[in-house]
């Protein structure tokens, strides 16, 4: 089971491998209130993966993501996200590694005075080396991509919940993100919108090369994983990967 290699084990020098996580523990709390969420998690994900993760409410699985999305600090273990140690790393180190990982997280975190179109563009906005006609073009076209380029000049409050989180991932997309990190990124879309983002997420992956941690508790959309890890108890299990119909 890959989770439970041991880092030593791993080829460190490998480009394609993007996180690398060795009995990573989180907690929360102080003194008698300190309650352990995250126990030992091995974990290694390449780019061109998409892996998803299930588990229980409140077993760990956002607290994970934001770590290797570079918003928390590591207490305790190794994790390795781009190539670059978060243990001990700056704050800069952190900003800069969170430059190149896209996240679409639970509440779309909007800016509510920015049309679709500008919010999307503040992503795009994150390729300084491209030109302000391509950020806008790419900005449009990941609108369309998604299926809200009608909708392009309305303020958040004017969309509904699948739209706006439909905004949001294609802000995070429109960066070309190596990682793209989604937390129940279908749990406000019908069936066929969350197919259709899913797909585009997969597609990405495979495009770009860009690695895919998908929190989800959504079953339909299963199918698209190339693994799928559960967490219990915070701990990682690797799961058997469902038969793939319907991709
Ligand atoms: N900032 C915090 N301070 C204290 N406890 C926290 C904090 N954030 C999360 N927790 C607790 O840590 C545990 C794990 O939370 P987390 O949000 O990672 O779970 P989750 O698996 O994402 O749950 P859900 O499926 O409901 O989103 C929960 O018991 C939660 O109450
Ligand atoms: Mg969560």
């Amino acid at each position: 089971m890959q989770t439970q290699r041991r880092f030593s084990e791993m080829d460190s020098s490998s480009q394609s491998t993007i996180i690398r996580a060795h009995k990573l523990c989180h907690s929360y709390g102080q003194g008698d209130l300190r309650r352990q969420v995250l126990q030992s998690i091995d974990l290694t994900i390449s780019a061109g993966e998409v892996v998803l993760l299930t588990g229980p409410s409140g077993c760990g699985k956002t607290t994970l993501l934001t770590l290797i999305g570079a918003l928390r600090t590591v207490q305790q273990g190794e994790l390795e996200v781009l190539g670059l140690p978060m243990q001990g790393a700056s704050r800069d180190q952190r900003r800069s590694v969170r430059q190149k990982i896209g996240m679409i997280f639970q509440g779309h975190n909007l800016l509510r005075c920015l049309t679709a179109e500008q919010n999307v563009q503040m992503g795009a906005d994150l390729l300084p080396q491209r030109s302000y006609a391509t950020r806008r073009a790419l900005a449009r076209q990941w609108l369309r991509a998604v299926g809200l380029e009608p909708e392009l000049g309305k303020l958040p409050h004017d969309l509904s919940g699948g739209q706006k989180q439909r905004v949001a991932i294609a802000r995070a997309l429109a960066a070309e993100p190596r990682l793209l990190l989604a937390d129940e990124p279908t749990a406000a879309l019908d069936s066929r919108t969350g197919r259709e983002v899913v797909d585009l997420l997969k597609s990405l992956a495979r495009d770009q090369g860009c690695g895919v941690l998908m929190v989800t508790h959504d079953p339909r959309i299963l199918d698209v994983a190339d693994r799928l890890l559960e967490m219990e108890d915070g701990q990682l299990q690797e799961r058997r990967v469902l038969p793939q119909a319907g991709r």
